[in-house]
């Protein structure tokens, strides 16, 4: 079922890096606005967002606080994204201990005038960091965070530095995967692909990228271990070797071929150097089991660091609720009921919320075509006397994010009512119909 509607929707893209389509990041925090409590020398605070993995510490690298008490860097983003992971560079020459007791917080208001570290959610608090020129990724503890705002600060006296955040409402499928390569030499093996160290130096306190041999088309591949719906793919290459990136081919395959030019499913090719850093979102609904990068070139492959994100097949689906007050939100309970049809609803009960009317959002990846073909059925239900009343909730915009935005996610817009009633619930109906192409949505409640 899946695999027919991939072939219909499959179309084979050639991307050419100079006409600049295709590479936009996936990474929230990327270029977004930073403040630091206090500059130590050239160490400004917009280092840590510049897509450049680099953990020397020297001018114009990482950011770095004067030595202080509770030292801290914000990021804020132009608008508000689901925060469920981060990713930290450390800086080099054994310094992990320097981020030690580091917090992570975050809130949904964009006022940083006071910065209250009380009024800030906590995201992960990291005790022991343990890597220097490597990087550490963190998953928020409980429930995805919804946010404008992240601070990080550390509760002691010292300086604080960072070399690179990272951010993501999307989930990386290749960390600690098997990978494999057509060769590779030295300390050059395939797995620091996917170690989850960012680092983009060769060799900066032993920590290596992948590299093979010169050799003919050389390649990486990556096993995600399980069939998946590939989103997106992120690629930090060696900074100091560009070259090693030429003519690039990205692919997703179902089976573990050796990978040549011109595999099935392409989600992107170069007829260039890549840069740096940068990411490639394959066509809708790219399933398969197996990413592979190739160079059509006689050259070397390095790369220090792929992500893949995106959600595996046999995933059950997840729905958010989150009702949203201005700068206050929080999580609502949902839960899967079957109703006497034996359709599946997720239920959200809304009464403690005291509202009659409201508009919903309803963002994932890739749900646009589902809301379109009212597949996803947002409905209440309210009361009158002992009669129980559904009422649809009518769709009044969808957007398609998929290319254009940072989480990927699509938007569908809902405005609901229970009359003049309270409402009691809201459901989303009707579950079978799309739990095979969504892995997880966000639900927003606005009251009106
Ligand atoms: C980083 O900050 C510096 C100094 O405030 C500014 O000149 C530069 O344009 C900023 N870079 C980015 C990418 O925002
Ligand atoms: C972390 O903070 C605690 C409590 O504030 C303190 O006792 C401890 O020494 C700190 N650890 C480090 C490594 O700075
Ligand atoms: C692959 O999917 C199976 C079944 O859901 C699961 O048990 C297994 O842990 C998954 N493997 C990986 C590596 O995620
Ligand atoms: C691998 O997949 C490709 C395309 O899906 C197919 O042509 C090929 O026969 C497959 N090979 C094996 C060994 O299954
Ligand atoms: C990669 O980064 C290096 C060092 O910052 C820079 O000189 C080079 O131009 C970059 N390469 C590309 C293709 O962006
Ligand atoms: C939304 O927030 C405002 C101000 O905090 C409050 O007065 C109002 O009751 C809230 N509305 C709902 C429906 O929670």
């Amino acid at each position: 079922m899946i695999t027919n509607i991939v072939t219909s929707l499959f179309i084979l893209t050639l991307i050419d890096w100079s006409s600049g389509f295709n590479l936009k990041t996936v990474n929230i925090a990327f270029e977004q606005f930073t403040k630091q409590s206090t500059t130590f020398e050239q160490h400004i605070s917009n280092f840590t967002v510049n897509g450049i993995f680099d953990p020397r510490f020297k001018p114009n690298v990482c950011s770095q606080t004067t030595t202080e008490q509770n030292p801290w860097l914000i990021v804020q983003f132009e608008k508000a994204y689901i925060i469920q992971a981060m990713r930290l560079l450390n800086r080099n020459n054994n310094h992990h201990e320097k981020l030690n007791n580091l917090s992570i917080k975050t809130k949904l208001s964009r006022d940083i005038s006071i910065t209250n570290f009380e009024s800030f959610q906590l995201f992960n608090f990291i005790e022991k960091f343990l890597v220097s020129s490597g990087s550490k990724s963190f998953k928020c503890k409980t429930k995805p965070h919804y946010a404008t705002t992240v601070l990080f600060y550390i509760n002691t006296l010292n300086p604080l530095t960072l070399c690179q955040i990272e951010m993501w409402n999307l989930k990386n499928l290749a960390k600690h995967k098997v990978a494999t390569s057509s060769s590779f030499i030295g300390n050059g093996y395939p797995r620091n692909g996917v170690d989850d160290l960012v680092c983009a130096i060769f060799n900066v306190d032993g920590i290596a990228c992948t590299h093979t041999s010169l050799e003919n088309l050389p390649w990486w591949k990556v096993d995600l271990a399980n069939e998946t719906i590939v989103y997106a793919i992120s690629m930090i290459g060696d900074l100091e070797r560009p070259g090693r990136s030429m003519n690039a081919y990205i692919s997703v395959t179902e089976n573990s071929t050796i990978p040549v030019l011109n595999m099935p499913i392409l989600c992107a090719s170069f007829n260039d150097i890549l840069p740096n850093y940068s990411t490639v979102r394959c066509p809708k609904l790219t399933i398969g089991r197996y990413v592979s990068i190739i160079l059509n070139a006689n050259t070397v492959l390095t790369v220090c660091e792929v992500d893949v994100f995106g959600a595996n097949t046999n995933d059950i689906i997840m729905i958010y609720s989150i009702f949203v007050n201005g700068t206050d939100y929080h999580h609502l309970n949902t839960r899967f009921v079957k109703d006497c049809n034996g359709h599946i609803k997720a239920t959200t009960n809304i009464l403690k919320e005291n509202i009659n009317h409201f508009r919903i959002e309803i963002k994932g990846v890739g749900i646009e075509n589902i809301c379109q073909k009212y597949n996803i059925m947002p409905v209440t239900t309210f009361q009158i006397g002992d009669r129980k009343y559904d009422e649809f909730c009518k769709l009044t915009n969808v957007n398609n994010g998929y290319f254009i935005e940072r989480d990927m996610y699509d938007k569908c817009s809902y405005s609901c009512t229970c009359k003049s009633h309270l409402c009691h619930s809201i459901s989303l109906y009707d579950i079978s119909k799309f739990e095979s192409l969504v892995k997880e949505i966000f639900v927003f409640l606005y009251p009106n």
